[in-house]
């Protein structure tokens, strides 16, 4: 065993302590009233870089959150990493569907609790500790590396975007290595090659001038709801099928083998269904349910609203209605041209008897990534050396858009190398992380650092 490995072996409780002590702020980047936990959370990382003996840490202010930024690079002849993670957190409701308290991390049957255990806190840290593993054993990073954590991920990178398009130079890597997606199951490695993109839209339909009496004007009057509605179920048809003219012109058909690869990887639809409490899955006709969660564009409601909520009935038609739609993409989609042809379809959609507005929301591009990139085998490798485990390589369909950035701006594949498990509950109440693959994911992350100059090409 390494001296970097054994080091990681001795220091588990070490690591934990510290994770848990990252993971009690509520550093939530959704919610203004939290801009001091915000920072604190930065200043908790620039600590830990501060540990580092890099030759650089730095904490960029930026219009938005901090950018927490560090470097050592004293190699000429050995590849550039760029780690990249995000401190901030969606937020923790609704509070009373936690059993434990969202940001007091837990341990339950191996399993750490918290809000940012997994997306992105526990996984983003198993790179800071893998680092400590070479310094604090006596050792060098045996990489150039660079490290980037963002307080925004989770509200679209807004500041991110033109922070690396200003700072290209300072960023100039060969690859980014990023640990803020899933694995394909429980005990089973996978570096995820695909990430969709998104457009997120919200629309108003404004009826009448007020709330009016259901009975009195109900019938002779628009409703905005009923309109809603109807123009929400012409957005896809029976076969799922997304209805927006020319949505689909820039998607790249998946191919035969793409198809094939997915069809070959372990993918169990009873559990799947089980794990979910449903009885039947639903999609795009023509697809299997892992290429349509994953690498075939989406229109879902995420949200919707007006009229009456309360207990009882209250006989009333609202005079407004409104929605929130998400549409996942895939390559070559552009988000700003599918919000455009959004807006244009769904406002051809409305009567003469409502006005609508429709409002673009953050979003992203897809993005893919080249499986014959040497960086990606050397992933694959140190996965296998600490799993005991062939890797699968997969798709997934949540979202970093950042990754689409790194390629345009940077010119670098990233390296998907998640550590979570669709299990986790990221974005819900009992968020967790196993701490097993905490553990394994810094082994995982120290051994790539160590294997990747002899994967160089
Ligand atoms: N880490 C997730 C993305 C993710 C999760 C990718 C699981 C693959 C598997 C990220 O923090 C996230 O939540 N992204 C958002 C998009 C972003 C623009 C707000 C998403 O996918 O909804
Ligand atoms: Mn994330
Ligand atoms: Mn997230």
């Amino acid at each position: 065993m390494s001296e970097s490995q054994a080091y990681i072996e001795a220091n588990k409780e070490k690591f934990l302590k510290e994770l848990f002590d990252l993971l009690r702020i509520p550093s939530i980047s959704t919610d203004s009233t939290k801009k001091s936990e915000i920072h604190q959370a930065a200043n908790f990382l620039i600590h830990q870089l501060n540990e580092l003996d890099l030759s650089r840490v730095e904490l960029f202010d930026t219009p938005g959150n901090p950018i927490v930024y560090g470097e050592h690079c004293p190699y000429d002849d050995r590849p550039t990493v760029l780690v990249y993670g995000h401190y901030d957190v969606q937020p923790s409701d609704p509070d009373d569907l936690w059993d434990t308290p969202p940001f007091e991390p837990t341990i339950k049957d191996g399993l750490i609790y918290a809000r940012g255990s997994s997306d992105d806190k526990g996984q983003a840290f198993t790179h800071i500790k893998a680092l400590e593993s070479f310094v604090k054993s006596g050792n060098k990073i045996p990489v150039n590396v660079k490290v980037i954590l963002e307080g925004e991920e989770e509200i679209g990178s807004p500041n991110l975007v033109p922070f690396i398009e200003s700072h290209k130079e300072m960023l100039e890597c060969d690859m980014v290595l990023i640990s803020d997606t899933a694995m394909f199951g429980k005990d089973q490695p996978s570096i995820t090659y695909g990430l969709r993109g998104l457009a997120y839209m919200e629309v108003e339909v404004v009826g009448p001038n007020r709330d009016l009496h259901s009975g009195v004007y109900g019938g002779a009057v628009e409703n905005p709801l009923n309109v809603l509605c109807e123009m929400i179920a012409k957005l896809k048809d029976e076969d799922g099928v997304i209805q927006i003219p020319g949505f689909y012109d820039s998607v790249i058909p998946l191919t035969e083998a793409d198809r094939e690869a997915m069809a070959a990887l372990p993918f169990d639809e009873e559990a799947y269904k089980k794990s979910l409490d449903i009885d039947a899955v639903h999609g795009e006709k023509g697809y299997t349910t892992l290429e349509r969660a994953s690498a075939r564009p989406t229109l879902d409601v995420n949200g919707i609203w007006g009229g009456y909520q309360g207990e009882g009935a209250k006989t009333v038609l609202p005079s407004k209605a409104g929605a929130k739609i998400s549409m996942r993409l895939v390559p070559d989609q552009n988000p700003k041209e599918i919000a455009q042809l959004f807006k244009k379809y769904f406002e051809s959609l409305a009567p003469d008897t409502v006005k609508v507005k429709v409002e673009e929301h953050h979003g992203g591009f897809a993005s893919v990534t080249d499986l014959d990139f040497y960086g990606l085998k050397a992933g694959a490798k140190a996965f296998e050396e600490i799993y005991d485990k062939e890797v699968l390589f997969s798709r997934e369909g949540g979202s970093i858009p950042i990754v689409a950035d790194f390629k345009r701006v940077l010119g670098v594949e990233s390296i998907l190398m998640g550590f979570g498990l669709t299990s986790n509950a990221i974005h819900s109440p009992n968020e967790n992380f196993s701490l097993e693959d905490f553990y394994r994911g810094i082994k995982t992350s120290a051994k790539f650092f160590e294997i990747l100059p002899d994967f160089k090409e």
